[in-house]
């Protein structure tokens, strides 16, 4: 089920330049149930990138330090458990055991000062709106 809605993830200015922030969502699958949607953006300069939280070689997440999505010199994308190191700009990984395979992009924009990810269904939470993500940002 794809949607032209854009949900707002967090504010541009949230995540600072060559860094990255992971982020627990969940969204709504074709058969209508619901389920997790791991996912990390990185901001370079005034450009975002957002990937699935999931390494392609063993299918765990990247950062085993919450939010260490980047190698020593944060310039490339390291899997904490295993040390693949991806490039930011595309996924693929340039080095270790997931060598040529790449990460799941995560389709983002930039709305008024917002990340929103496009192209899903979030689930919406409606319990105590304040601090979640998931927050609609416009409908296209
Ligand atoms: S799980 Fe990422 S390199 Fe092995």
């Amino acid at each position: 089920m794809t949607t032209d809605v854009a949900y707002a993830i967090c504010s541009f200015n949230d995540i600072p330049s060559r860094r990255a922030i992971g982020f627990q969502l969940m969204i709504v699958a074709e058969d209508g149930s619901h389920r997790p949607w791991p996912i990390f953006i990185i901001r370079w300069g005034k450009q975002v990138f957002g990937y699935l939280n999931l390494c392609p070689h063993d299918k765990v997440n990247l950062d085993w330090e919450r939010n260490q999505f980047l190698d020593g010199n944060g310039l490339r994308i390291l899997c904490g458990k295993h040390g693949s190191l991806f490039e930011i700009g595309t996924g693929m990984c340039v080095d270790g055991p997931c060598k040529g395979e790449s990460l799941t992009p995560v389709a983002l924009t930039v709305l008024d000062g917002d990340i929103c990810v496009t192209g899903v269904t979030l689930v919406e939470d409606d319990d105590d709106g304040e601090d979640e993500t998931g927050l609609q940002c416009e409908e296209g």
